[in-house]
């Protein structure tokens, strides 16, 4: 059996939502010794954009197709986000991981805001070997938009498609799926539409919660069952064990 874990770090959990730019280092070091510690799988990592990334692809108008009057933000948004990058790929490396940093920018394209070109053969065989390459939501070339923001959910998706993992996780800066304040243990496609989720009062351009979920009900559909927890619980969900948040499953899972 295949024994990946995809793992997805928040954006908000890295860094300070409300600070544009500040990264959460005290934060990063504690994921990566938590990481470290129960590294014994292959394990690809993904990281969203917080507030590295999301205000430029905003400033920028990204999200609305870019043309020659802002393709400037295509290089300014990524710049944003490829620093955050290079920040948690240095701090895994620090705590002893073989990290290693891979852009979306650099070798996928996209059309209408999905991925139609997006390689994963070489992020399997690097965990494979031991590896644990290091992704993040990015802006990507677009055929038809010219440009667009593809979400670290997205790209937990796709790699999860061609990599077949046996457990995908997303932590985030709350305990799972909250609807009146309560953590909803089990989504499926049919009780999504009962659940109030909210919106994120912060720079989001990729869906906030809502859009986690839609992307986490695809892989789903595939049969492939994931977690969405609080970061403190991180080290519960990477030794397999309880981790008390939300977890997304088909519906004859
Ligand atoms: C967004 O990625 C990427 C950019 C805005 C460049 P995500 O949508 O995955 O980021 P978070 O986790 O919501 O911050």
């Amino acid at each position: 059996m295949n024994k990946t874990v995809i793992l997805k770090l928040g954006g908000s959990v890295i860094t300070e939502k409300e600070n544009a730019g500040v990264i959460d280092h005290t934060r990063l070091t504690t994921i990566a010794e938590t990481i470290a510690s129960h590294h014994d799988y292959p394990l690809i990592l993904v990281h969203g954009a917080g507030s590295c990334g999301h205000p430029e692809a905003e400033r920028f108008g990204i999200q609305g197709g870019v043309g020659e009057r802002n393709a400037i933000g295509v290089g300014e948004t990524h710049r944003a986000v490829a620093g955050l990058n290079a920040v948690v790929v240095s701090i895994l490396r620090g705590a002893g991981l073989d990290a290693i940093g891979i852009h979306p920018l650099s070798g996928s394209l996209a059309e209408n805001g999905r991925l139609i070109s997006f390689e994963t053969g070489h992020l399997a065989k690097m965990a494979e070997i031991g590896l644990v390459p290091v992704l993040h939501g990015d802006v990507v070339m677009d055929r038809a938009k010219g440009a667009c923001i593809v979400s670290g959910d997205q790209l937990v998706l796709r790699i999860a498609e061609g990599v077949g993992p046996c457990r995908v996780g997303l932590a985030t800066d709350v305990p799972g799926v909250l609807s009146c304040g309560n953590v909803v243990r089990t989504i499926t496609r049919s009780t999504l539409n009962g659940i109030n989720l909210g919106n994120s009062q912060k720079t989001d351009v990729t869906g906030g919660m809502r859009g986690k979920v839609e992307e986490l009900l695809t892989l789903a559909d595939a049969g492939i069952i994931s977690s969405i927890f609080h970061i403190d619980r991180l080290a519960a969900f990477l030794a397999g064990a309880e981790h008390g948040g939300t977890t997304i499953i088909g519906a004859d899972t």
